[in-house]
């Protein structure tokens, strides 16, 4: 679990988180929602501490990390898989070698055979084992993201934290992508955070939801909570984000 505690986080005069509170409950996919720019990938970076904290609280499973130092922090990371928007796999190495650095990079193991075992498993397990001598420059956008999730995955981690996975993917990569984040949930048993403005993939992947603006949560909750709010900029965000026959036939399958 991972609780959220009146997060405040500036860039110069720019307040973008103002006050977050929210939790992130164990074994469950919660999604952050929220227009572009409002800061949803800011809070991701900030509960990893990619970026410092101005203000406020992160416990992660009972452990307040708020003021840890980098090296503190280490073990932290390690727990925690994260698939950054846009892949940021290495160009220069190999779909194996990338999916391997985690092991390598913190040096758990040298035992190459075991490390083979554990790359090729996940890379299996997202549909990529015939390209794992290839570079990133040779995959389409939705086999990087597959890649980098295996990346996420190798190093065993208890939460994952998806930035926008779908985006930029055609429909049917999108739809598999989301298919895959639920199968890494059921196998590997996750705590997940997906942070997108893709309402399809929302409502496929979500257990909770979480609605992110003018730097506060403006809503957290079940689907139903969510589909059935009055918040108003939630409920005008849902008007432009979800297909209208999307929402037509979720809501006509919930009636
Ligand atoms: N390292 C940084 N330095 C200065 N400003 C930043 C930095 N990172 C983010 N920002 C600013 O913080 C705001 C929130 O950015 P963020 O990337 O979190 O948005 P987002 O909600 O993830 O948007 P999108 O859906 O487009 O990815 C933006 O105005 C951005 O310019
Ligand atoms: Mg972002």
């Amino acid at each position: 679990m991972i609780e959220i505690v009146d997060v405040k986080k500036s860039f110069g005069e720019q307040k973008v988180l103002r006050g977050v509170n929210l939790t992130i409950s164990k074994g469950k996919t919660t999604v952050i929602l929220g227009q572009s720019g409002c800061g949803k990938s800011v809070l991701l970076k900030v509960i990893l501490r990619l970026l410092p904290l101005d203000e406020g609280k992160i416990i992660i499973d009972g452990e307040d990390t708020s003021d840890y130092s980098e090296r503190e922090m280490m073990p932290i990371r390690r727990r925690i898989g994260m698939l950054f928007q846009g892949a940021a796999l290495f160009d220069s190495m190999t779909v194996w070698e990338n999916v391997a650095y985690p092991l390598l990079e913190h040096g758990k193991t040298d035992d190459f055979d075991e490390i083979d075992r554990r790359v090729m498993e996940l890379l299996e397990f997202v549909g990529m084992e015939d390209a794992a001598n290839k570079l990133p420059g040779e995959l389409s956008g939705g086999m990087k993201k597959r890649v980098a999730l295996a990346r996420a995955l190798v190093t065993n981690p208890d939460f994952i934290f998806y930035d926008e996975p779908t985006t930029g993917l055609d429909p049917i990569t999108a739809s598999r992508i989301n298919q895959l984040i639920r199968r890494t949930q059921k196998k590997y048993h996750t705590t997940s955070v997906v942070v997108t403005h893709d309402m399809v993939s929302a409502m496929t992947v979500g257990d909770y939801f979480a609605f992110l603006h003018d730097g506060k949560i403006a809503f957290a909750g079940t689907r139903e909570q969510l589909l059935s709010s009055e918040v108003p900029q939630l409920r005008e965000f849902l008007a432009e984000a979800v297909p209208r026959e999307y929402l037509e036939r979720f809501l006509g399958a919930k009636r």
